[in-house]
């Protein structure tokens, strides 16, 4: 999913985009581009790689304009190469676009276009536009743009310019996200918050077939119809410290050591909203949960939680599986749809199909101004702050605890268990202080090729989670399994070259655990054993051992997690990978 991003203003623009694309590069870094509007003509600079390659191509250049768009990519259509990066031109060269999505009838319409003697340059799908808007070109931009839209099948959001109007930027917005950022005699658009944090935070989240002319002075806003909106600015309660790196190597091990402060937070907002749901969530027939990555292992707990403490039945589903397949919804169900970034399309359409159908849906987000945020019928929010490195870690654990409070809201104990989950960001702490015992740990494995992560009940959501940080940054193969699966095939996987991290803490299947570590034992299996610090059996049985402090059983989750991020963390540092770029990887997925 690619970054954009646009300025108008008073500054130097080359400097607003390019501090801007490093802050969207989490989003994609296949290649990446500016165009500005220099000395009455656009000049384009694009570069294959990161944005320090394009950085060190403009270097020295002296560029003046205070009007530019820029581009990071996340390759989808044609290879990551030079012709192919953005902003894309027309013909005359005076157009240039830049476009984050997918034109899903670009074939049709480039066949249309080229019949009419337009030359293509690149194997983008984005090039049709600025070919589109340049046909319909009379002198008006927006009104260019009005009549390009209607053509354009996809998800996408698109910001373009031309040299004939050098004060404006028109964005448009339908299926992936676009924000507008407020400024004083300057004026903003980006993919998403933290690029634009530095200047403002001051901001307009667009909705779907909204068009914005964007000027130093001025935004204006219309439907597709060319109807004004006006609508209200929103100021994000986060500060650019947030979206710093403060200190530590990486984002993702900043955002590890913020988790007791995410998840503090998190229960703080949600306590003093004093579980106010607009409903009884017991007067539904089933709650179904729906989610992708670590959103989904996160809904995949809270399952558990609300089948123990609601009494009612619970689903969980892949978002992408459950949007194509036939899955009864009705008005007596609740969709509980939970994306950190609040855009992941897989999690948007789906919500939105249960919504059309008749169902009640919640989301979950830690993105305020969202799509699913604006187009669910009642949100919560998690209060991690902004979330950087690509693989989830504090909006992981922040999620549990409003799925945990969700959980025990009807529960006449719920005042005490509340209490109980407000006392977790000490013990978080107390588990975090354990980094560099798990740093040596995690470099006596980082040469593996496999991987097995084991768990059952609550902790079998965290196997497949750790397993997924470790594949996700470090390109080990691993699976996480329930424990109890393992003798129905996995265990042929076991021999001494197969690392087996077992997560158990002494809970109602502790015992339960023990046994699956012996079948491992017994083949050989390299067991390493997570669970409570005097917990001297599993000591016994493990080739290493991670502890962690004694806790309520409900709540082991939050601690146990801690030590597998730490653990994949530092063997992707060690194997001396891009722990917040993993390739092929991007923050929020904005195409199905
Ligand atoms: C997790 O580390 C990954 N970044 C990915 O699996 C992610 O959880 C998934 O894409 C869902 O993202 P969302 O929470 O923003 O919807």
């Amino acid at each position: 999913m690619c970054g954009i991003i646009g300025y108008v203003g008073k500054n130097p623009a080359v400097l607003v985009l390019l501090e801007g694309l490093e802050r969207l590069e989490y989003r994609g870094y296949d290649s990446a581009g500016v165009a500005l509007v220099e000395n009455g003509h656009i000049f384009v600079e694009k570069k294959v790689g990161k944005i320090r390659e394009l950085i060190r191509s403009l270097w020295g250049k002296p560029l003046k304009a205070t009007i530019g768009i820029g581009h990071t990519r996340w390759a989808t259509h044609g290879e990551p190469c030079e012709i192919n990066a953005h902003p894309h031109t027309d013909m005359s060269g005076e157009i240039a676009v830049v476009h984050n999505g997918i034109i899903e009838n670009y074939r049709e319409l480039k066949e249309k276009l080229q019949a009419k003697g337009i030359e293509f340059k690149s194997q983008t799908d984005t090039e049709v536009i600025a070919h589109l808007i340049s046909l319909y070109y009379e002198g008006d931009l927006l009104e260019a743009v009005m009549k390009t839209v209607p053509q354009l099948r996809g998800s996408y959001a698109f910001c373009v310019m031309t040299s004939r109007e050098p004060h404006r930027i028109v964005g448009v917005r339908y299926g992936n996200p676009l924000v507008v950022g407020i400024g004083e005699d300057e004026n903003f658009l980006a993919s998403d918050i933290p690029a634009i944090l530095p200047f403002t935070r001051h901001i307009i989240p667009l909705s779907d077939g909204e068009i914005v002319d964007l000027r130093i002075d001025s935004v204006d806003i219309y439907d597709t119809e060319g109807n004004r909106i006006v609508k209200d600015v929103i100021s994000v309660p986060w500060d650019i410290i947030s979206a710093e790196k403060g200190g530590f190597k990486h984002f993702m091990l900043k955002e590890i050591f913020e988790q007791p402060k995410a998840v503090g937070d998190t229960i703080k907002g949600y306590i003093s909203r004093d579980y106010l749901l607009p409903f009884d969530l017991k007067s539904f027939r089933r709650i179904l949960i729906l989610a992708c990555g670590t959103s989904y292992h996160a809904g995949l707990l809270g399952s558990y939680w609300m089948g123990k403490y609601l009494q009612i039945p619970v689903e969980v589903m892949y978002a992408s599986e459950f949007r194509y397949a036939d899955v009864p919804i009705s008005d007596k169900d609740l969709v509980i749809a939970i994306s950190q970034s609040g855009e992941t399309a897989d999690t948007r359409y789906s919500a939105l199909s249960a919504k059309e159908r008749g169902a009640t849906v919640i989301s979950l987000v830690n993105v305020m101004g969202s799509a699913l945020d604006r187009e669910s019928d009642y949100t919560l929010y998690t209060h991690a702050g902004p979330e950087i490195g690509v693989a989830a870690t504090k909006t992981f654990t922040s999620q549990l605890a409003v799925l945990y409070g969700l959980a025990v809201s009807h529960s006449p104990k719920k005042d005490q268990l509340m209490e109980r989950l407000s006392a977790l960001p000490h013990l978080m702490e107390e588990v975090l202080g354990e980094a560099e015992l798990i740093k040596k740990l995690a470099l006596k494995y980082a040469n593996k090729k496999n991987m097995l992560y084991l768990g059952r009940y609550l902790s079998y959501p965290i196997a497949l989670e750790g397993a997924l940080k470790l594949k996700e940054i470090s390109y080990i193969h691993a699976e996480g399994y329930p424990a109890g699966e393992m003798k129905h095939g996995p265990i042929a996987l076991i021999d001494e070259s197969m690392p087996v991290m077992v997560i158990a803490p002494k809970d109602r299947v502790y015992e339960k655990v023990l046994s699956n570590i012996e079948e491992i034992l017994t083949r050989r299996g390299t067991v390493i054993g997570l669970g409570f610090k005097e917990d001297k059996t599993l000591i016994g049985m493990s080739k290493d051992f991670i502890g962690m402090p004694e806790i309520f059983e409900d709540l082991s989750p939050f601690l146990s997690i801690i030590p597998l991020q730490l653990f994949a963390y530092y063997i992707a540092d060690h194997l001396g990978l891009d722990v917040d770029q993993p390739r092929n990887l991007a923050k929020t997925v904005t195409v199905e």
